[in-house]
């Protein structure tokens, strides 16, 4: 229990210098299990095709900036095969075969992403930034997760859905952000196809390289070609794919900017859509709260994965009498966390994903200062190359700052105080998003009173960022429309009558 007295004698004791207790001996992946190839093709009808336009693109390590490869940039022409491809695939092998076989392709893609996981996490880590602790531990197994949970619905869609009659939608035009790219994959092809649609998949231009690594898996498990395609490019391959005649569906991850776009360019064409956009997610830090246990939670909630994560926990509301305490054990925290190689297992922040995200943070951060924010980072020396940035905590933020509105996408948090639960519920409801939340409280009661307030998709109780491919996952107002994940996922993916 903290009383006022041990709150105070905390306060009062000297801090710990983090920097001279210890250090960790470098311990890096190699890169050769990822063998990358030195250019990949567009996989379109079952087969890896050149493009039309025969325009390549590289994509590059944002730990290093050194080119890894160059990618096929798909034009309309691509595209339109691609959809085609999906459709004859729809209309003939996938759409004649019974539920339980489709189930056991599904199977199969999940056991040979088990398989090649190795290769696929040191992909995820070259192409992305991410630490390869985070690929290891979170990307990769929770895609072959979210293959396997949806394999086992495939015959089950009348236990799904009881007393309906659940058919496929057609063919889904999916694209897909940088923050978490197989796994994305995984979450837009595994309800799709469990669904007996067929897909056409758009990766992030800056991390194609583990959806092409996918296409390969899918191909080498002998799926009728087309029922999966994967096409790259950048935004107006995106664009084309949504605007392409030949699709039923369009499930989207990525900006709210580019989801209203999405949602203007096929207003009226009667296209389904699901999109899960951007967020400014608040956690709550209670009196009455582990503390520590708080903390890390924060930590990992924003700092995670370079806070390239839509749930970010990228606002904070302690209550006034901890509040003191919660930023000096946060700042503690902070001095011991390691920016740096990806690929160091040691390492807790890795990359920005790009230059463009990397000036995009940064402008954020003389945002806040010119606002009045006051911002503590700690003194790490970070790689001389690459795109990397410090952990920042801002406090003295006002409700109004641009650091505690709009969405900033890297390791940025910003702090604010409270009181009572009606102003931090009001503060925290108070963004135009709304995809989670965390609440950290000792209390049951007033867990449950707060969760049941906040208006966002998700909300955690004394934890954050846990995923399960069982449980849906998706966002209010601007944070997007529809849900993924669990039996949510399946039903946009199904004409049920
Ligand atoms: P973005 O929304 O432009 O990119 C996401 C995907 O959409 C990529 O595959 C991209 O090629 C595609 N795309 C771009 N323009 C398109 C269009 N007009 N039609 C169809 N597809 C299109 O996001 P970007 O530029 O990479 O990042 C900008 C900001 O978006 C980030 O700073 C972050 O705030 C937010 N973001 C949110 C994500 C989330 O998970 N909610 C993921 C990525 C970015
Ligand atoms: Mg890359």
């Amino acid at each position: 229990m903290k009383t006022k007295k041990s709150l105070a004698k905390e306060e009062a004791a000297p801090r710990l210098n983090f920097k001279t207790s210890w250090t960790y001996q470098p311990a890096l992946e190699s890169t050769a299990p990822a063998r990358i190839a030195g250019r990949y093709e567009l996989f379109i009808g079952g087969k890896f095709v050149a493009p039309a336009g025969g325009k390549y693109f590289p994509t590059i390590n944002p730990a290093t900036e050194s080119k890894l490869s160059e990618v096929a940039e798909a034009g309309e022409k691509d595209v339109d095969q691609a959809v085609r491809a999906a459709r004859a695939a729809k209309e003939g092998a996938w759409g004649r075969m019974p539920a339980k076989e489709r189930g056991k392709y599904l199977f199969r893609i999940a056991r040979m992403i088990q398989e090649r996981s190795r290769e696929l996490v040191v992909t995820e880590t070259l192409d992305g930034g991410k630490p390869i602790r985070e690929s290891r531990m979170v990307d990769i197994p929770l895609a072959a997760n979210h293959f396997f949970y949806y394999a086992g619905w495939a015959d089950k869609l009348e236990y799904a859905f009881p007393a309906r009659r659940a058919r496929p939608v057609g063919v889904a035009g999916q694209i897909i952000p940088w923050n978490f790219p197989l796994l994305m994959a995984a979450w837009k092809i595994a309800p799709a196809l469990a669904a007996g649609n067929t897909v056409v998949l758009k990766p992030a231009e800056t991390t194609p390289l583990s959806a092409l690594k996918l296409a390969e898996i899918i191909q080498e498990a002998d799926l009728p070609p087309g029922v999966v395609n994967v096409i790259t490019g950048a935004g107006a391959t995106g664009a084309a794919l949504v605007a392409h005649p030949g699709i039923d569906k369009v499930a989207f991850t990525g900006s709210t900017e580019v989801g209203k776009n999405i949602q203007k360019a096929i207003a009226g064409s009667g296209k389904r859509c699901t999109l899960e956009l951007g967020g400014k997610s608040a956690h709550i830090i209670f009196e009455d709260a582990a503390l520590d246990q708080a903390v890390e939670g924060i930590v990992d909630g924003i700092f995670f994965n370079q806070g390239h994560v839509c749930c970010a926990g990228s606002r904070l509301f302690v209550q006034e009498s901890v509040a003191k305490q919660v930023i000096r054990r946060l700042r503690d925290r902070m001095e011991t966390l390691i920016v740096g190689d990806p690929l160091d297992k040691n390492t807790d922040i890795g990359a920005i994903n790009s230059k463009p995200q990397l000036e995009k943070i940064e402008s954020y951060v003389k945002a806040g200062l010119a606002e009045g924010a006051s911002c503590y980072q700690p003194e790490c020396a970070l790689p001389k190359k690459g795109y990397f940035h410090r952990p920042v905590l801002f406090t003295d933020v006002a409700q109004s700052h641009r650091v505690s509105q709009e969405e900033i996408f890297g390791p940025v948090l910003a702090i604010q105080t409270f009181r009572t639960i009606e102003e931090v519920v009001e503060k925290a409801n108070n963004t135009p998003y709304g995809l989670a939340g965390g609440v950290w409280s000792d209390k049951g009661a007033k867990v449950f009173s707060v969760t049941s307030q906040l208006r966002a998709g998700v909300v955690w109780a004394n934890t954050y960022n846990k995923f399960d491919p069982t449980s849906p996952f998706g966002g209010y107002k601007e944070s997007g429309l529809g849900r993924e994940g669990g039996l949510h996922g399946l039903a946009p993916y199904l004409e049920l009558s």
